[in-house]
């Protein structure tokens, strides 16, 4: 039996950046050769905010269309939209009943998302938590490959999870954090001591999957060094480390390598490679995008097939929940 992989991603009009791709959606293409991975746009964890009609249909089409161009293979995985399939919710509805309110005020994400709303927190914002535990519960997850922030989220759905099995006998596998080792953490290009951010102002602080080699060139150009010349590995040169990981990141080896290869060269060939690096992983993935995402109705068909591929499985799941609970099924 292969391990059970889930993850999931907001659908978002914003294209992810390199940081998000070397950070953690590498990760997810890499994780389907060995394991069973299931891949969800999350776009009912996406309208505990408010969301425009319009602008939410669109991300969900871009999002999807972006994994599938980076490389995530629904021969391999599976690749779905989360309100296609309804058993996250019914599921998210019998877990409520199994989780106490005072677990989820204490959510650190909840409290800041929370602060944010001037006028109107939907219960959904609250409730956000059980249903993520629902999306990994459903599929008998193993691991959960996500970022430090979604911790506590998976500690939730474990304890749900224990919660329900020491009531009614083993129905849920206890899933696993897999926490995203940071090989790449990636800084902004202009100020380097800050992580590269999708909502950054400084237009040249991120370079988004989508950028042009021109916009890439000129961004690379423009990061942030310092006076000094000699080309090393130094954690006291933020800048030029950065463009250092990023490159190595690209071009894995060790890092005395790349040291020597550029002995005697300045920052500009430094930042010539560069670029042309982050320009050669970029092409495929925005040729195979623009395909994509201008066929909104095969991927439209795309989404619908793997929906139903999975209905079945988690079906029997949330029939086994009822069952237990005493639920006339
Ligand atoms: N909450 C996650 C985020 O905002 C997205 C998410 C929803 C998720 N359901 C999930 C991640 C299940 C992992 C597993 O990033």
């Amino acid at each position: 039996m292969k391990t059970v992989v889930f993850s999931g991603i907001q659908p978002s009009a914003q294209v992810p950046h390199l940081g998000n791709y070397l950070g953690a959606l590498r990760q997810w293409v890499d994780l389907q050769n060995k394991n069973q991975c299931y891949y969800c746009v999350v776009d009912l964890h996406a309208i505990t905010v408010p969301q425009p009609k319009q602008a939410l249909t669109e991300a969900t089409y871009a999002s999807y269309a972006l994994l599938l161009s980076i490389g995530i293979d629904t021969k391999l995985s599976k690749l779905f939209v989360q309100s296609q399939v309804p058993e996250h919710t019914e599921l998210a509805w019998l877990l409520n009943c199994y989780t106490s309110v005072g677990q989820l005020s204490r959510m650190t994400q909840y409290k800041e998302k929370s602060e944010k709303q001037k006028n109107f927190i939907s219960a959904g914002l609250y409730d956000y938590p059980v249903l993520m535990a629902a999306d990994i519960l459903l599929y008998d997850t193993d691991q959960v490959p996500v970022g430090e922030d979604q911790i506590q989220h998976i500690e939730l759905a474990r304890d749900i999870a224990e919660r329900f099995n020491h009531q009614y006998g083993p129905v849920f596998k206890l899933p696993k954090g897999l926490l995203l080792k940071e090989t790449a953490r990636i800084m902004s290009l202009q100020q380097p001591d800050q992580k590269m951010s999708k909502s950054d102002p400084n237009q040249n602080a991120t370079i988004f999957l989508l950028d042009s080699p021109d916009i890439v060139a000129k961004k690379i150009g423009s990061a942030v060094t310092d006076s000094q010349t000699e080309i090393r590995f130094d954690q006291s040169r933020p800048g030029l480390y950065n463009l250092l990981s990023i490159y190595r990141a690209l071009k894995p080896q060790p890092l005395a390598e790349i040291e020597k290869h550029f002995e005697g060269r300045g920052y500009k060939e430094l930042k010539k490679e560069l670029a042309e690096l982050i320009v050669d992983l970029l092409k495929p993935i925005q040729k195979r995008y623009q395909t994509f995402v201008n066929d909104k109705a095969e991927l439209k068909k795309l989404m619908k097939a793997q929906a139903e591929q999975i209905r079945p499985v988690v079906g029997k799941k949330v029939s086994e929940v009822k069952e237990k609970i005493g639920l006339v099924i």
